[in-house]
Formats: C-alpha cells, structure tokens, sequence
C-alpha cells in the first residue's frame, strides 16, 4: 500500500464515512421525537460539513494515483455532500425532496464505488462490474428494508376501526366514573391531565404555518368554546341544574384547555373570562390525537401530550432557534408527532369523532 493511505487525514476521512454512514441509516429507518434522534440529526449536519472540506483536501491529495473506480467513488461523495451543504441550508421539506433523494443516492453509489474497490484490494478475483453491481445490490436491498421499517409499520399504526358493540352502559366509557373526564370518553396517555397552556399554543404554529393558522383563526373551530355564547348558556344552565360532572362530556369536544387540565370540576361561572374558557379547539386539540377509538361521536380519542413541544413554544429564543433548525432540517419527526397517517388517509372517520354527535360527517 501507497504511505499516504495510512496518514491520519485517511483514517480520519474513512472514519468520517463510517459516522455518516451509521448516522444516515439511522435517521432514514427510525425516525422518532426525542433528544438522541435530534442529537444525531445535527451530529449527521456536523460531520457533512466537516467532511465536505476533508474529502476535497483528500481528494485533491490523492486523486492523480487512485484508480478509476475509487476517483469516481470520491467524486460522486464530494457532490452527495455539497448537496448535503444546500440542504442544511434549505431544510428538508417535501419541496426539497428532489434534492435530498439526490444527496441520498449520490452518497450512497459513491460509497458503493469505494467499497468496491476496497474489496479489489483485498481479495478482488470479480471482473470490476461485477464487483460493483453486487456491492450497489446489496446496498439497494438494505434501503428497501430500511424504507419497509420507515414507512410500511408507521402507516399501519392506529387505523381508525370501531369497536363490534358499543359500551354495554355509560360506565364502560373512557376511564370510567372514576376518570378524570368522565362522562367524556376521551382519555389521555396514562390517565394524565395536560397542562392547558397547551391548547392555547396556537399562535406558536403561526410562524411556519401562518396560511393554515388564518384560516384556522377566523374558523368556528376557534370559537368552539365559552367564546361562543350560545354554548356558555348552554353550559352554565346544565351546571345550575345538575353540577359540574355531565358537563364535562360536553367538554370533550368543545373546551380541551379548561377539561383535560382538570379546570372544568369549577363551576364555569367563575372562571368563564379566563384564557383558557376563552381559547376554543386550537390546532393541538385535533393535532395531539394519537387514535380514535370509536367514529360514534362521543369525543372517543386518545390524547397524547408530546413532552418536547415545550421546547418548539419556548420563549427562549436560543432554544426556539435550535427547535426550528432542526424542524427544518429534518421535519419528519415533527410529522409524526402532529399528523398521525389516520388523520390523511381517514379524514372523514377523524372528523366523524366529534361530528356525529350533531351532524353526520360534514
Ligand atoms: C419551525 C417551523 C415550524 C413550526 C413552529 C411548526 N411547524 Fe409544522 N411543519 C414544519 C415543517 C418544515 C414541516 C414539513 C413540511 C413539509 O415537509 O412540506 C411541518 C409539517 C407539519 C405537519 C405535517 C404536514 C405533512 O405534510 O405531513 C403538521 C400536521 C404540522 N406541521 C403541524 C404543526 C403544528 C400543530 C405546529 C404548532 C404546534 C407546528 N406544526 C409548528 C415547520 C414548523
Ligand atoms: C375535537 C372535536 C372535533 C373534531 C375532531 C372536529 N370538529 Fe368540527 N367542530 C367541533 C365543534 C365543537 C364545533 C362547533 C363549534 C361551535 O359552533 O361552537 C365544530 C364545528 C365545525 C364546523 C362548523 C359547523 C357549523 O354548522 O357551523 C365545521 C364545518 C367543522 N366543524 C368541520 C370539521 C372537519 C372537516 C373536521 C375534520 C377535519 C372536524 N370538524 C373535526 C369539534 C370538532
Ligand atoms: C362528541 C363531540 C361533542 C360533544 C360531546 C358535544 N358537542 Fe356540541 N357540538 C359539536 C359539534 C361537532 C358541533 C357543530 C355541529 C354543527 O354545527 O353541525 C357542536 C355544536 C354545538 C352548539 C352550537 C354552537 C353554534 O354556535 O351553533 C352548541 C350550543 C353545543 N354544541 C352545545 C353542546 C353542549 C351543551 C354539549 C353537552 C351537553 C355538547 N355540545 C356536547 C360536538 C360536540
Ligand atoms: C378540527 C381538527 C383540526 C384543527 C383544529 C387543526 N387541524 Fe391541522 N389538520 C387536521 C387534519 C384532519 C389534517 C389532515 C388533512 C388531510 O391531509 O387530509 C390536518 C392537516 C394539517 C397540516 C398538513 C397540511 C398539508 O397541507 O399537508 C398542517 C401543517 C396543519 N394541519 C396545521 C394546523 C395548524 C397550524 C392548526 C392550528 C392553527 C391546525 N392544523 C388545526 C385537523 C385539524
């Protein structure tokens, strides 16, 4: 072997290959919301970058005594890269996937190119196409496991199907009488209250989603709740009459701020001029349901309060800078956390959640 390959630049620029290979698959087949997937998305970031510049200073270093196979090998990575540069320039949104689907396959033939002529080197008795035909299948067949484990079990998840029979009594829905809702048969992962402040987080989507959050704003579904006054009459007459409790069933659909924070055991009466009587179904109401358990109309969903979305309604803005980054820069995560595949590919049954009750699906 030639001394410069086993200079430090070489091990260091190999290794760097290997992290962004590692990295890449990860982020590709388990995409999920939590502090380690966003650490390795800007781990994968930072060391593209850095690669970017050493696989040039390699490249020129090397390129004259290099076969043909490996120069196309570098060639083909240094462009997967500098497409790699644009995207973190850019962000990944699906108007960007042309560009990220040719980042990935420019890495990926490049890497295979390489590979195959590491394997001429130790052992190579195939003819050259050969050679790369088997390590470029190869690699095809592990991003077609990777795409089946992506994408085939998360579309699965939770399709929204109703039960054979309903409830034999009222006592079978939800948590049951001991809830922390009952009668709504809405619950919430581990039987938790959410903090309302929550659902009245609306205006933190505006930013990146200011279209949908207009139409949203002037929508009967923002003033869902004691902003509406045919409502708040209708609630504070029902509490005169016969207590809190039942009312809560109404507020299964109409006020998540003040039900699933536990405020509605107070009589509205005092507490209708606070915010959160005020805030309506704001897009969390519809965008944290994890299932639907039942399309009867009785409010039937899970609810599901994603922790990290503290950081994306931070006030803090280095943290909230850091939130959008990596948003943009890999939105999947955010996807999944606020558009479950029901909610696409099943509108009608979502909407019929909380619809049947006074109309059938709009
Ligand atoms: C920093 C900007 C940003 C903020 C803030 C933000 N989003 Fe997003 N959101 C995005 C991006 C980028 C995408 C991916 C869009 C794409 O791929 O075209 C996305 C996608 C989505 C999707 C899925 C759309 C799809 O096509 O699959 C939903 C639902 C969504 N956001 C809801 C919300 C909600 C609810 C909030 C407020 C809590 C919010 N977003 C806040 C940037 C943001
Ligand atoms: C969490 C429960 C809930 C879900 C889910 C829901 N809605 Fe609603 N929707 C309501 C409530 C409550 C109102 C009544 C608000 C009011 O008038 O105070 C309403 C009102 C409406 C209205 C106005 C009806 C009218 O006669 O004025 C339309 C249209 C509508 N929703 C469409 C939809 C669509 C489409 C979906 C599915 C994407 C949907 N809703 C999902 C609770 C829900
Ligand atoms: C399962 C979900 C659900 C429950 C539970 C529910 N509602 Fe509704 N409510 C809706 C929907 C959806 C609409 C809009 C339907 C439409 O306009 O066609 C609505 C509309 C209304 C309206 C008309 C608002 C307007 O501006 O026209 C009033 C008033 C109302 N509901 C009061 C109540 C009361 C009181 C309760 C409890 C006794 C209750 N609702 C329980 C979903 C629900
Ligand atoms: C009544 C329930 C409901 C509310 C409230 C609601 N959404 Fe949605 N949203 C949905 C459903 C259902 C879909 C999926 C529709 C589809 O793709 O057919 C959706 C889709 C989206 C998408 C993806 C749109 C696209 O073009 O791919 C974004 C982004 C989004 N919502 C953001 C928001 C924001 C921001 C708010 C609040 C301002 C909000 N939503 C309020 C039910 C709701």
């Amino acid at each position: 072997m030639p001394a410069v390959e086993r200079s430090g630049l070489h091990r260091f620029v190999w290794g760097l290959l290997v992290v962004l290979t590692i990295t890449a698959a990860y982020l590709y087949t388990f995409p999920q919301t939590n502090v380690f997937y966003a650490s390795i998305v800007l781990l994968h970031a930072g060391a593209g970058v850095l690669a970017t510049i050493l696989f040039l200073v390699y490249v020129w270093k090397r390129w004259r005594n290099q076969p043909a196979e490996e120069r196309l090998g570098w060639f083909l990575l240094t462009a997967g890269a500098a497409a790699g540069l644009v995207l973190i320039y850019t962000g990944t949104s699906r108007s960007h996937w042309n560009l990220l689907y040719l980042h990935i396959v420019l890495a990926l033939v490049g890497l295979g190119m390489l590979i195959a002529a590491w394997w001429k080197r130790r052992a190579g008795t195939l003819p050259g196409v050969a050679r790369i035909v088997v390590v470029l299948a190869v690699i095809a067949g592990l991003g077609a496991a990777s795409s089946y484990l992506r994408n085939t079990r998360w579309q699965k998840r939770a399709r929204i199907e109703n039960p054979s029979l309903p409830p034999a009594t009222m006592d079978g829905e939800g948590d049951g009488p001991s809830g922390p809702f009952f009668p709504s048969s809405a619950q919430v992962a581990n039987a938790k209250k959410i903090p309302s402040k929550f659902f009245m987080e609306s205006d933190s989507c505006q930013r990146c989603h200011a279209d949908i959050y207009n139409q949203w704003y002037s929508s009967v579904h923002h003033f869902s709740s004691f902003n509406n006054q045919w409502y708040r009459k209708s609630i504070e007459y029902m509490q005169d009459v016969v207590g809190t409790r039942p009312s809560k069933w109404c507020g299964g659909c109409h006020d998540p701020a003040v039900l699933y924070s536990g405020m509605m055991d107070t009589p509205i009466r005092q507490i209708v001029h606070r915010p959160e009587a005020q805030a309506g179904l704001g897009c969390m109401m519809c965008h944290s349901i994890v299932s639907v358990k039942s399309t009867m109309g009785q409010g039937d969903f899970y609810l599901e309060y994603p922790k990290l979305h503290e950081l994306a309604a931070s006030k803090n803005p280095l943290r909230r800078r850091l939130h959008d980054f990596l948003v943009n820069l890999n939105p999947e995560p955010h996807r999944r956390v606020f558009l479950k595949p029901f909610m696409r590919d099943q509108t009608a049954e979502f909407c019929s959640s909380c619809h049947k009750v006074h109309l059938d699906v709009p």
